[in-house]
C-alpha cells in the first residue's frame, strides 16, 4: 500500500489512517501533536471513489460494501505485518489513528482481529459492521471523538460502537463534543491527553 514511514526516537508507532478524499499526508501534523518521538506509518486507502482515497467500497454514504471492507481489512493487516518487517516495529507498539473512513477501518480490524494493535484513537468513526463476534480486545484502550450533531454517524451509532468494543472488553474513552463530522483541534487535544495517559 502506498505510505509514509518516518523512523522516530522510541519504539513506538503512530499508525495515520485519512479520511475519504485524504491521503498518507493528510493526518501528519496530528502524529506531532500526539508523539514526536514516534515512528510514523500513514497509508493510503487503496480504494478510489470518484478519484477519492479510501480503505473500502461503499454502496452509499454510511452504507459500506461488507464484502470489500472485509477484504480491505485483511489488506490492511497483511500490510502491518510486512510493515513490522520492513521497519522494524511492532503492531504491539502501535497506536492507529484514524479519521472518518480511516477510523472505520482501524475500527473494522478491532472487529476482525485479535490485538491487531496496541490502542486506538477513532475520530468520528462508525459501526463497520452488525452482527459478528468480536475478538478479544482485553485491556486495549480505545478513544472514540464523537460529534453531537454529526450527520453521518448518529450519536447512538457511537454509543453503540462502545458498547461493542466494551463487550470485547475494550478500554474505550467515549468522548463527545458539540460538533458535526469534522475534526475539531479540540477533539485532537483531547485524543493527545488521552494518549499520554495510557502510553
Ligand atoms: C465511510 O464511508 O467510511 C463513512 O461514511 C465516513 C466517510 O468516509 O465519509
Amino acid at each position: 500500500m502506498k505510505h509514509i514511514f518516518q523512523k522516530g526516537m522510541s519504539k513506538r508507532t503512530l499508525l495515520l489512517l485519512h479520511g475519504t478524499g485524504g491521503t498518507e499526508e493528510d493526518l501528519l501534523p496530528l502524529a506531532n501533536l500526539l508523539d514526536n518521538k514516534a515512528n510514523i506509518l500513514s497509508v493510503r486507502g487503496n480504494v478510489l471513489e470518484n478519484g477519492m482515497p479510501r480503505f473500502f467500497k461503499r454502496l452509499a454514504e454510511g452504507v459500506f460494501d461488507e464484502e470489500d471492507l472485509i477484504f480491505r481489512t485483511k489488506e490492511l493487516n497483511d500490510f502491518i505485518s510486512y510493515a513490522e518487517k520492513e521497519y522494524e516495529i511492532s503492531r504491539a507498539d502501535m497506536t492507529a489513528v484514524g479519521y472518518s473512513n480511516g477510523a472505520n477501518i482501524a475500527g473494522s480490524l478491532l472487529f476482525h482481529f485479535e490485538q491487531p494493535f496496541k490502542a486506538a484513537i477513532l475520530h468520528q468513526p462508525m459501526v463497520p459492521k452488525r452482527g459478528i463476534r468480536l475478538p478479544k480486545l482485553t485491556g486495549l484502550p480505545v478513544f472514540i471523538g464523537a460529534g453531537t450533531n454529526d450527520p453521518i454517524c448518529s450519536p447512538s451509532e457511537s454509543e453503540e460502537l462502545a458498547k461493542l468494543l466494551q463487550s470485547a472488553n475494550a478500554n474505550v474513552t467515549l468522548h463527545w463534543a458539540d460538533h458535526g463530522h469534522q475534526l475539531t483541534h479540540s477533539e485532537v487535544e483531547a485524543a493527545a491527553q488521552w494518549y499520554k495517559k495510557i502510553i
